[in-house]
This record gives C-alpha cells, structure tokens and sequence, in this order.
C-alpha cells in the first residue's frame, strides 16, 4: 500500500508487497496501558514497552478516564524512549531507520486516545515519515500474527473488555462481523461478576485464577439463546447475582461460582465460533483481545486442534493491550487511517 511522507510528500510502499524490510513503530494509549513497540514486517518483535495504570486505577475499583488520561502523559515520553533503546540493543534499528509510525485511534477513552494518537503524528512528522492510524479491535486481531506464518482466511473471535464479536477475516484487510454481543461483552461480564463475589479490580484474571480451584459443575448457569452468530451475557450476570444472594454472608463457595460462571461463558463462546466454522468451512480458527488470555476460553478453543482445525491465540502478553499489534495492523492492513488529522473516536462506527 502506498503511504505518503508527510513533509515531504514523497510516496512509499508499504505491508507485505513492499519488497524491503519495514520497522513499524506503533503507539496504544486507548485505556489502561501506555504502549509502544516496534515490529519487523509485522511478525517480529524488536521492541516492546508497556506501562500499566492497573496499580493506580486498583483503588477506585475500575478506570477513571481522567486519571488515566494524566498517566498516559506523563509515561508516554518514557515508553518511546525505551522502545527506541531497546531497538538499537535488539537490531541496531535508529529512529531515522522508522519505516512508519502508527498509533491507536479508536475505539477507546477519548482522553487516553488523544495522548497516544498525538505522540505518533507527531514523531511522523519529525522524522518525516508516513503515519498510519489504526483501529483498535483490527489490532487485537492482529497480535495474531506476530512470531506466526498464520495468513487469512480464518475465523475469529475477539473478545475484550468492550467487544465480544466473531469476525469472518477474509484477507488481511477485508473482513465481516458475523456476530456481536447485544448487551456487555464478555470482559465487562467477567469484569462486572468478579465485583459482585467481591473480587478488587481487575476482576477478569482474578476470577480466572478461582475459577481453576472449584467445580465448573456446582452450579448450572443458563446459556442465553440468541438468534445466529450474537451474544448476550446480561442474563448470565443477573444469574451469579441471584445466585450470589442465596448464600449468607461469609459462606458464599466464591471458587465454585467463578468455575460455574466460567464454565458456562466459555461454552456459549465456543458453541457460537464452532457455528461459524462449519459454515464458512476455513480450517484455521484466531481468539484476540483482553478475555483471550483466559485460561479455560483457550483451553476449549484448543481443544478444537483435536477435531484437525489449527488454532491461533497470542501469547498472554499481546492478548492485552499492547502496541506490537498495532504495529502489526499498520503493516497488514490496508484498512488504516492515513490522514495526519484523523480524529480519535470513542465506540465503532
Ligand atoms: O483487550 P483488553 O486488554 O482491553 C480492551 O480493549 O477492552 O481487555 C481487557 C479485559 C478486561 O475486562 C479484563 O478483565 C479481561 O480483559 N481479562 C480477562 C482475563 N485477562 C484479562 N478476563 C477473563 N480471564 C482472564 N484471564
Ligand atoms: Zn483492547
């Protein structure tokens, strides 16, 4: 794909057909973590820095976009800098070497977004060269690609604090929603759960952790029927809370709650991409996003390895958020925002 300089205005190629190694350095600021790295023609990791806000955000229980927004500038300088030290360590690769810089534009917190977003055009500008704006969900997509040969076409399920979604990916590029959740997504639902049992922010890896010491059988929670390839996990939420109120105080058997609840999302998930698999008829299945770190969703999705599909999930550390697969988005997919004055946004569009 061509993407223009910017002061210069000279047009390079960029992505696979380039013929020459890109150095892609990406920024994510679109909630919780600050992020840069820098990836080789979108697989190979030279650098990779994150900064996480989950200690500071602990105390009030969830993300304050305010505060969040103030840590993003004041770690922003400091994650750059490190990505560029850790690229000259790894492959002597120096800022000038740069193919193009990238950076998150949405969805996420507007304010978080700002920061990240501002500090990627702005470094194409001083070094000129291209910038390239991304979004979001493509990218957890994308941590699929980094260290693997994977190739669309396959099918995907993203599953993230604010997305639960099954993706048919056609070609790097070009890709249909099958279905979507109709009410939380699943993080928020494993977000929301881990409150209610009492669990401190965040919920999600905590209450994966209880869920593998108790009995996902304890306790039969309903899989909510919804039409084709869409989810809804309201339901399930109200289930735990009544659930959780029938137990007197101090009594309540927390592991075996989280095993059930657990028990019960990972099956809707993979009923719904099994679904989908078998109708598209690709052999090659991708999990993304946050909740993709949960050990029992990877556990049934792997499973799947045993029925001859081939099963792609980042490895934990670019399931969350991180900038290694925005840069890997930026040189994949051609779906990209190349305008400098691109504007953040809050939700899809
Ligand atoms: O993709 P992500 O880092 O941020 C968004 O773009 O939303 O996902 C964050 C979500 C949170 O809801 C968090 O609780 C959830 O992913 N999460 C998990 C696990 N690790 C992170 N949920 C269940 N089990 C986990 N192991
Ligand atoms: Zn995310």
């Amino acid at each position: 794909m061509l993407k223009e300089k910017l002061f210069s205005k000279e047009k390079i190629e960029i992505g696979p057909e380039s013929g020459y190694d890109n150095y892609i350095m990406a920024i994510e600021s679109s909630c919780d973590e600050t992020a840069c790295a820098i990836v080789k023609n979108g697989r190979e990791v030279i650098a990779n820095v994150v900064a996480s806000q989950i200690k500071t955000h602990q105390k009030y229980g969830g993300v304050i976009p305010e505060i969040a927004a103030r840590e993003h500038l004041e770690s922003i300088n400091v994650v750059i800098d490190e990505a560029f030290k850790q690229a000259k360590e790894n492959a002597n690769i120096l800022p000038n070497d740069i193919t193009a810089f990238a950076g998150t534009v949405g969805p996420g917190l507007v304010g978080c977004l700002l920061v990240g977003l501002n500090a990627a055009k702005t470094l194409a500008l001083v070094y000129d060269k291209p910038f390239i704006g991304v979004n979001h969900l493509n990218a957890h997509l994308c941590g699929n690609y980094i260290d693997t040969s994977l190739k669309p076409p396959f099918m995907a399920l993203l599953v993230s604090g604010g997305h639960t979604q099954i993706i048919d990916v056609k070609s790097y590029s070009e890709q249909t929603i099958l279905g979507e959740t109709i009410d939380d997504a699943v993080g928020e639902a494993y977000d929301k759960v881990a409150r209610l049992i009492g669990l401190p922010y965040p919920g999600g890896p905590r209450l994966d952790k209880l869920a593998q010491e108790g009995n996902p059988f304890a306790f039969k929670l309903p899989e909510a029927k919804v039409e084709g390839f869409n989810f809804s996990f309201s339901g399930l939420k109200t289930a735990v809370l009544r659930l959780v109120k029938s137990f007197n105080e101090g009594e309540l058997p927390v592991n075996d709650i989280c095993s059930s609840f657990q028990e019960c999302v990972s099956n809707t998930l993979l009923h719904k991409l099994k679904k989908a698999l078998k109708q598209s008829g690709y052999n090659q299945v991708v999990i993304a996003g946050g909740v993709a770190a949960n050990s029992e969703i990877r556990k049934k999705i792997f499973n799947l390895e045993k029925e001859g599909y081939q099963v792609f999930a980042p490895p934990m550390k670019y399931c969350t958020d991180n900038a290694a697969m925005v840069a890997s988005c930026a040189y994949f997919n051609t779906n990209t925002f190349d305008d400098v004055n691109v504007e953040v946004f809050s939700r899809v569009k």
